[in-house]
């Protein structure tokens, strides 16, 4: 089980309101019709204090979301970025999760979003491990989801958009109802595209395998990071080892 845990703050459109005040109409354009745009962020706790890990990028993939779904957000990336470290620092967190969010909010009645006006949110709570503690030493069972990711002509899978989610929670339910930690789907093409909400990775006899970006997985700024570690390596003539 994951629950959030409060926080004090949530930053709201240039201002810090209190966590119980951040509310959004029924109605919202968001709510029907699942248009709101997100990022995932990890911040660690290091001996230099509280470290947001790849802070830009992450912002710079939510405006791409954003372009793609015609939003248009009016605080740029760097203000962006330093509203999220004083989000961080207000609310005394050494380490969390923030889950900065456009939300598309109440106006438009049917498809054109326009007249619901996008408001940016920046929550951060405190998230253990995605998987649980124990799944960092001892590892997940998962298994190959009936369900796959949809195709790359039907919603952008590089967009971070709400509604493609429920492609994965169909996956993380299937797999926790038989008894997985997690579910890997398959792309339209019968190949491996991605997890509910992790890009996938192999290593055997040191090589490193993932999928490509095809248009059916999320372009995950940790699946960068390790391919740029692994091109360090083999730079160096060094391996992955099998176990990583
Ligand atoms: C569907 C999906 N794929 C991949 C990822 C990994 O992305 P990142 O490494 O940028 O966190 C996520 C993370 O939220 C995701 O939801």
């Amino acid at each position: 089980m994951s629950e959030i845990i409060e926080t004090e703050w949530i930053w709201r459109d240039g201002e810090f309101i209190p966590w119980a005040s951040a509310h959004i109409h029924v109605l919202s354009h968001s709510v029907q019709f699942g248009s709101s745009i997100f990022e995932g962020i990890r911040c660690y706790n290091t001996s230099n204090g509280p470290a947001i890990f790849r802070l830009k990028d992450h912002l710079q993939r939510l405006y791409n979301s954003c372009k793609i779904y015609h939003t248009e957000i009016k605080f740029t990336i760097e203000e962006l970025a330093i509203a999220c470290c004083e989000l961080v620092i207000r609310n005394g967190v050494d380490a969390c999760y923030l889950r900065p969010m456009v939300v598309r909010g109440y106006g438009a009645a049917g498809m054109m979003p326009f007249e619901s006006h996008p408001e940016v949110y920046l929550p951060c709570w405190p998230w253990g491990p995605y998987l649980g503690n124990s799944a960092l030493e001892h590892g997940v069972d998962v298994c190959v989801s009936s369900w796959h990711r949809a195709a790359p002509n039907t919603i952008p899978a590089m967009a971070k958009m709400a509604g493609n989610y429920l492609n994965s929670q169909l996956i993380k339910m299937e797999a926790s109802a038989n008894g997985f930690a997690e579910g890997i789907a398959l792309g339209s093409d019968g190949m491996l595209s991605e997890g509910s909400g992790q890009n996938i990775f192999l290593v055997n006899r040191g090589i490193l395998y993932t999928p490509s970006i095809n248009g059916t997985l999320l372009p995950g700024i940790t699946r960068e990071c390790i391919l740029e570690l692994a091109s360090l390596l083999s730079k160096r003539d060094m391996r992955f080892p099998d176990h990583a």
